[in-house]
Protein backbone atom coordinates (compact mmCIF):
# COMPACT_ATOMS: atom_id res chain seq x y z
CA UNK A 1 0.00 0.00 0.00
CA UNK A 2 0.98 3.43 -0.72
CA UNK A 3 1.55 5.50 1.98
CA UNK A 4 2.35 9.24 0.62
CA UNK A 5 -0.76 10.74 -0.56
CA UNK A 6 -1.48 11.94 -3.83
CA UNK A 7 -1.57 15.42 -3.49
CA UNK A 8 1.73 15.42 -1.39
CA UNK A 9 3.86 13.55 -4.50
CA UNK A 10 2.47 16.20 -7.17
CA UNK A 11 2.86 19.33 -4.75
CA UNK A 12 6.14 21.38 -5.67
CA UNK A 13 6.01 23.05 -2.24
CA UNK A 14 9.36 24.73 -0.87
CA UNK A 15 10.68 23.95 -4.33
CA UNK A 16 12.63 26.24 -6.30
CA UNK A 17 11.99 25.57 -10.35
CA UNK A 18 13.98 27.44 -13.09
CA UNK A 19 12.15 27.47 -16.46
CA UNK A 20 13.72 28.87 -19.31
CA UNK A 21 11.61 30.04 -22.50
CA UNK A 22 8.59 31.01 -20.16
CA UNK A 23 7.46 34.00 -22.01
CA UNK A 24 5.51 32.16 -24.47
CA UNK A 25 3.73 28.86 -25.46
CA UNK A 26 4.94 25.38 -23.33
CA UNK A 27 7.22 27.23 -21.16
CA UNK A 28 4.56 29.63 -19.82
CA UNK A 29 2.36 27.07 -19.66
CA UNK A 30 5.10 24.98 -17.87
CA UNK A 31 5.52 27.87 -15.41
CA UNK A 32 1.70 28.57 -14.57
CA UNK A 33 1.69 24.41 -13.68
CA UNK A 34 4.86 24.81 -11.43
CA UNK A 35 2.81 27.53 -9.33
CA UNK A 36 -0.27 25.70 -9.07
CA UNK A 37 1.70 23.20 -7.53
CA UNK A 38 3.31 25.87 -4.88
CA UNK A 39 6.66 26.41 -6.76
CA UNK A 40 8.86 29.28 -6.69
CA UNK A 41 9.82 30.17 -9.65
CA UNK A 42 12.95 31.75 -11.61
CA UNK A 43 11.37 32.51 -14.82
CA UNK A 44 14.28 33.33 -17.86
CA UNK A 45 13.72 34.44 -21.52
CA UNK A 46 14.51 36.63 -23.80
CA UNK A 47 11.93 38.41 -24.29
CA UNK A 48 11.54 40.98 -21.51
CA UNK A 49 8.24 42.16 -21.97
CA UNK A 50 6.62 39.53 -22.56
CA UNK A 51 8.61 37.28 -19.24
CA UNK A 52 7.49 40.66 -17.42
CA UNK A 53 3.40 40.32 -18.08
CA UNK A 54 3.99 36.20 -17.44
CA UNK A 55 5.50 36.42 -14.02
CA UNK A 56 3.20 39.35 -12.99
CA UNK A 57 0.19 37.11 -13.72
CA UNK A 58 1.53 34.00 -12.12
CA UNK A 59 2.23 35.84 -9.23
CA UNK A 60 -1.24 37.81 -9.11
CA UNK A 61 -2.97 34.18 -9.67
CA UNK A 62 -1.00 32.08 -7.26
CA UNK A 63 0.68 34.30 -5.61
CA UNK A 64 4.10 32.34 -4.80
CA UNK A 65 7.79 34.02 -5.24
CA UNK A 66 8.52 34.93 -8.42
CA UNK A 67 11.30 36.06 -10.11
CA UNK A 68 11.46 37.14 -13.91
CA UNK A 69 15.35 37.52 -15.40
CA UNK A 70 16.11 38.70 -19.19
CA UNK A 71 18.48 36.08 -20.57
CA UNK A 72 20.06 35.39 -23.97
CA UNK A 73 20.55 31.69 -23.70
CA UNK A 74 22.85 31.42 -26.70
CA UNK A 75 25.66 33.32 -24.82
CA UNK A 76 27.36 31.47 -22.28
CA UNK A 77 28.17 34.83 -20.61
CA UNK A 78 24.89 35.85 -19.55
CA UNK A 79 24.05 32.31 -18.55
CA UNK A 80 27.24 32.22 -15.99
CA UNK A 81 25.70 35.87 -15.09
CA UNK A 82 22.11 34.26 -14.26
CA UNK A 83 23.81 31.23 -12.14
CA UNK A 84 26.00 33.83 -10.31
CA UNK A 85 22.91 35.66 -9.53
CA UNK A 86 21.07 32.25 -7.98
CA UNK A 87 24.28 31.19 -5.72
CA UNK A 88 21.81 32.00 -2.64
CA UNK A 89 19.48 29.45 -3.53
CA UNK A 90 20.20 27.14 -6.30
CA UNK A 91 16.95 25.72 -8.12
CA UNK A 92 15.67 22.45 -6.78
CA UNK A 93 13.82 22.13 -10.14
CA UNK A 94 14.87 23.05 -13.95
CA UNK A 95 13.43 22.98 -16.92
CA UNK A 96 15.50 23.56 -19.84
CA UNK A 97 12.79 25.01 -22.54
CA UNK A 98 14.31 27.42 -24.63
CA UNK A 99 14.15 27.02 -27.84
CA UNK A 100 14.33 28.58 -31.98
CA UNK A 101 12.68 26.08 -34.69
CA UNK A 102 13.02 28.78 -37.97
CA UNK A 103 12.53 27.29 -41.07
CA UNK A 104 15.84 26.79 -43.39
CA UNK A 105 16.83 24.51 -46.04
CA UNK A 106 19.60 22.66 -45.21
CA UNK A 107 21.63 23.97 -48.37
CA UNK A 108 21.20 27.52 -47.18
CA UNK A 109 22.25 27.05 -43.52
CA UNK A 110 25.41 29.00 -42.90
CA UNK A 111 27.87 29.18 -40.22
CA UNK A 112 25.52 32.08 -38.20
CA UNK A 113 22.48 30.23 -38.42
CA UNK A 114 23.65 26.83 -37.30
CA UNK A 115 25.70 28.35 -34.38
CA UNK A 116 22.80 29.90 -33.34
CA UNK A 117 20.20 26.97 -33.36
CA UNK A 118 22.83 24.99 -31.51
CA UNK A 119 23.71 27.84 -29.08
CA UNK A 120 20.22 28.14 -28.33
CA UNK A 121 18.82 24.69 -28.55
CA UNK A 122 21.47 22.48 -27.46
CA UNK A 123 24.87 24.34 -26.11
CA UNK A 124 22.67 26.30 -23.52
CA UNK A 125 21.63 23.33 -22.05
CA UNK A 126 25.04 21.90 -21.36
CA UNK A 127 26.13 25.11 -19.86
CA UNK A 128 22.72 25.18 -18.06
CA UNK A 129 22.83 21.43 -16.55
CA UNK A 130 27.07 22.21 -15.79
CA UNK A 131 25.43 24.79 -13.83
CA UNK A 132 22.98 22.99 -11.83
CA UNK A 133 25.54 20.02 -11.48
CA UNK A 134 28.15 21.79 -9.77
CA UNK A 135 25.83 24.54 -7.85
CA UNK A 136 23.70 21.59 -6.11
CA UNK A 137 26.33 19.14 -5.67
CA UNK A 138 25.21 16.30 -3.59
CA UNK A 139 21.99 17.46 -2.86
CA UNK A 140 21.01 16.47 -6.33
CA UNK A 141 17.54 17.84 -8.17
CA UNK A 142 15.61 17.62 -11.10
CA UNK A 143 16.40 18.70 -14.73
CA UNK A 144 14.27 18.14 -17.47
CA UNK A 145 14.82 18.47 -21.01
CA UNK A 146 12.65 19.87 -24.29
CA UNK A 147 13.72 18.02 -26.95
CA UNK A 148 11.21 17.20 -30.10
CA UNK A 149 10.18 14.32 -32.16
CA UNK A 150 12.09 15.97 -34.96
CA UNK A 151 14.92 14.46 -33.15
CA UNK A 152 13.72 10.93 -34.12
CA UNK A 153 11.17 11.44 -37.29
CA UNK A 154 12.00 14.15 -40.30
CA UNK A 155 8.74 16.08 -40.14
CA UNK A 156 9.42 19.16 -41.98
CA UNK A 157 11.78 20.12 -44.83
CA UNK A 158 13.88 22.62 -43.50
CA UNK A 159 14.11 21.59 -40.15
CA UNK A 160 17.46 19.67 -39.99
CA UNK A 161 19.43 21.93 -38.25
CA UNK A 162 16.52 21.88 -35.55
CA UNK A 163 16.36 18.28 -35.61
CA UNK A 164 20.26 17.98 -34.87
CA UNK A 165 20.05 20.38 -32.06
CA UNK A 166 17.02 18.45 -30.39
CA UNK A 167 18.90 14.72 -30.69
CA UNK A 168 21.85 16.30 -29.16
CA UNK A 169 19.43 17.03 -25.57
CA UNK A 170 18.65 13.28 -25.83
CA UNK A 171 22.37 12.05 -25.70
CA UNK A 172 22.90 14.84 -22.65
CA UNK A 173 20.17 13.62 -20.77
CA UNK A 174 21.01 9.93 -20.89
CA UNK A 175 24.42 10.80 -19.82
CA UNK A 176 23.71 13.12 -16.76
CA UNK A 177 20.56 10.72 -15.48
CA UNK A 178 23.59 7.59 -15.08
CA UNK A 179 26.64 10.01 -13.98
CA UNK A 180 24.52 12.05 -11.72
CA UNK A 181 21.78 9.50 -10.66
CA UNK A 182 24.14 8.66 -7.82
CA UNK A 183 24.63 12.05 -6.41
CA UNK A 184 20.62 13.01 -5.73
CA UNK A 185 19.68 14.02 -9.72
CA UNK A 186 17.27 12.89 -12.33
CA UNK A 187 17.38 14.23 -15.37
CA UNK A 188 14.75 13.43 -17.55
CA UNK A 189 13.35 14.51 -21.06
CA UNK A 190 10.27 15.31 -22.61
CA UNK A 191 9.45 14.64 -26.85
CA UNK A 192 6.85 16.87 -28.10
CA UNK A 193 5.48 16.41 -31.25
CA UNK A 194 3.34 19.29 -33.25
CA UNK A 195 2.02 21.70 -30.23
CA UNK A 196 -0.12 24.47 -31.07
CA UNK A 197 1.99 27.69 -29.58
CA UNK A 198 2.67 31.30 -30.65
CA UNK A 199 5.67 29.85 -32.01
CA UNK A 200 4.44 27.40 -34.02
CA UNK A 201 1.84 30.31 -35.48
CA UNK A 202 4.81 32.14 -36.28
CA UNK A 203 6.74 29.19 -38.22
CA UNK A 204 3.86 29.27 -40.04
CA UNK A 205 2.98 32.52 -41.20
CA UNK A 206 6.67 32.99 -42.02
CA UNK A 207 7.04 30.06 -44.06
CA UNK A 208 3.95 31.26 -45.96
CA UNK A 209 5.35 34.06 -46.59
CA UNK A 210 8.41 32.96 -47.59
CA UNK A 211 6.07 31.07 -50.35
CA UNK A 212 7.65 27.61 -48.31
CA UNK A 213 3.77 26.16 -49.02
CA UNK A 214 5.26 22.85 -47.56
CA UNK A 215 5.19 23.89 -44.12
CA UNK A 216 0.94 24.42 -44.93
CA UNK A 217 0.34 21.50 -46.75
CA UNK A 218 2.54 19.08 -44.76
CA UNK A 219 0.57 20.42 -41.54
CA UNK A 220 -2.75 19.30 -43.07
CA UNK A 221 -1.29 15.89 -43.52
CA UNK A 222 0.91 16.19 -40.26
CA UNK A 223 -3.15 16.46 -38.64
CA UNK A 224 -4.68 13.50 -40.30
CA UNK A 225 -1.43 11.45 -39.59
CA UNK A 226 -1.80 11.62 -35.78
CA UNK A 227 -3.90 9.17 -33.61
CA UNK A 228 -5.34 11.67 -31.55
CA UNK A 229 -6.09 13.65 -35.29
CA UNK A 230 -5.52 17.53 -33.87
CA UNK A 231 -2.22 19.20 -32.49
CA UNK A 232 -1.22 19.28 -28.93
CA UNK A 233 -1.89 21.97 -26.33
CA UNK A 234 1.07 23.58 -24.43
CA UNK A 235 -0.65 22.76 -21.22
CA UNK A 236 -0.54 18.79 -22.15
CA UNK A 237 3.22 19.21 -22.42
CA UNK A 238 3.14 20.89 -19.58
CA UNK A 239 1.72 18.92 -17.21
CA UNK A 240 4.24 15.70 -18.38
CA UNK A 241 6.85 18.04 -17.31
CA UNK A 242 5.10 18.62 -13.62
CA UNK A 243 4.89 14.63 -13.63
CA UNK A 244 8.25 14.65 -14.26
CA UNK A 245 9.67 17.54 -11.83
CA UNK A 246 7.11 16.49 -9.01
CA UNK A 247 7.87 13.23 -6.70
CA UNK A 248 5.27 11.71 -8.66
CA UNK A 249 7.91 10.59 -11.16
CA UNK A 250 10.48 9.44 -8.18
CA UNK A 251 12.02 6.74 -10.04
CA UNK A 252 12.06 7.76 -13.21
CA UNK A 253 15.70 9.23 -14.64
CA UNK A 254 17.08 9.39 -18.29
CA UNK A 255 13.65 8.65 -20.04
CA UNK A 256 12.42 10.47 -22.97
CA UNK A 257 8.97 10.85 -22.49
CA UNK A 258 6.86 11.43 -25.76
CA UNK A 259 3.80 13.80 -26.12
CA UNK A 260 3.11 13.49 -29.75
CA UNK A 261 -1.50 11.94 -29.77
CA UNK A 262 0.45 9.46 -31.05
CA UNK A 263 2.44 10.18 -34.06
CA UNK A 264 5.58 8.44 -33.53
CA UNK A 265 3.34 4.93 -33.79
CA UNK A 266 3.28 5.67 -37.98
N1 LIG B 1 5.50 23.79 -30.31
C1 LIG B 1 5.87 22.63 -30.80
O1 LIG B 1 5.21 22.06 -31.69
C2 LIG B 1 7.12 21.97 -30.28
C3 LIG B 1 7.36 20.63 -30.64
C4 LIG B 1 8.50 20.01 -30.17
C5 LIG B 1 9.37 20.70 -29.35
N2 LIG B 1 9.11 21.99 -29.03
C6 LIG B 1 10.09 22.68 -28.19
O2 LIG B 1 9.42 23.24 -27.07
C7 LIG B 1 10.09 24.42 -26.66
C8 LIG B 1 9.09 25.56 -26.56
O3 LIG B 1 8.48 25.73 -27.82
P1 LIG B 1 7.21 26.68 -28.04
O4 LIG B 1 6.50 26.14 -29.23
O5 LIG B 1 6.50 26.87 -26.76
O6 LIG B 1 7.95 28.00 -28.52
P2 LIG B 1 7.62 29.56 -28.36
O7 LIG B 1 8.34 30.22 -29.48
O8 LIG B 1 6.15 29.79 -28.23
O9 LIG B 1 8.35 29.90 -27.00
C9 LIG B 1 9.75 29.80 -26.89
C10 LIG B 1 10.25 30.82 -25.88
O10 LIG B 1 11.69 30.72 -25.86
C11 LIG B 1 12.21 32.03 -25.85
N3 LIG B 1 13.55 32.10 -26.44
C12 LIG B 1 13.88 31.96 -27.76
N4 LIG B 1 15.19 32.18 -27.91
C13 LIG B 1 15.70 32.47 -26.69
C14 LIG B 1 16.98 32.81 -26.22
N5 LIG B 1 18.03 32.95 -27.05
N6 LIG B 1 17.15 33.04 -24.91
C15 LIG B 1 16.11 32.94 -24.05
N7 LIG B 1 14.85 32.64 -24.43
C16 LIG B 1 14.65 32.41 -25.75
C17 LIG B 1 11.23 32.85 -26.68
O11 LIG B 1 11.35 34.25 -26.42
C18 LIG B 1 9.89 32.26 -26.26
O12 LIG B 1 9.35 32.95 -25.16
C19 LIG B 1 11.20 24.66 -27.68
O13 LIG B 1 12.41 24.16 -27.18
C20 LIG B 1 10.75 23.85 -28.87
O14 LIG B 1 11.83 23.46 -29.67
C21 LIG B 1 8.01 22.64 -29.48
Amino acid sequence: MSSTPLTELISLKGRKALVTGAASGIGSSVSERFAEAGASLVLVDINESSLTSVASAIRDRYGVEVEAKKVDMSKKREIDELWSGLKERAPDIMVNNAGIYEFRDFLEVDEDFLERTLNVNLKSVFYMCQHMVRTRGDRGGVIVNVSSIEAVIHLVKGLTHYGVSKIGLVALTRALAREYGGKGFRVNAVMPGGIHTPGTDKVRNEALKRLQLGFFITGVNFISRIPLKRLGEPDEVARVILFLASDLSSYVNGSVLVVDGGYLTD
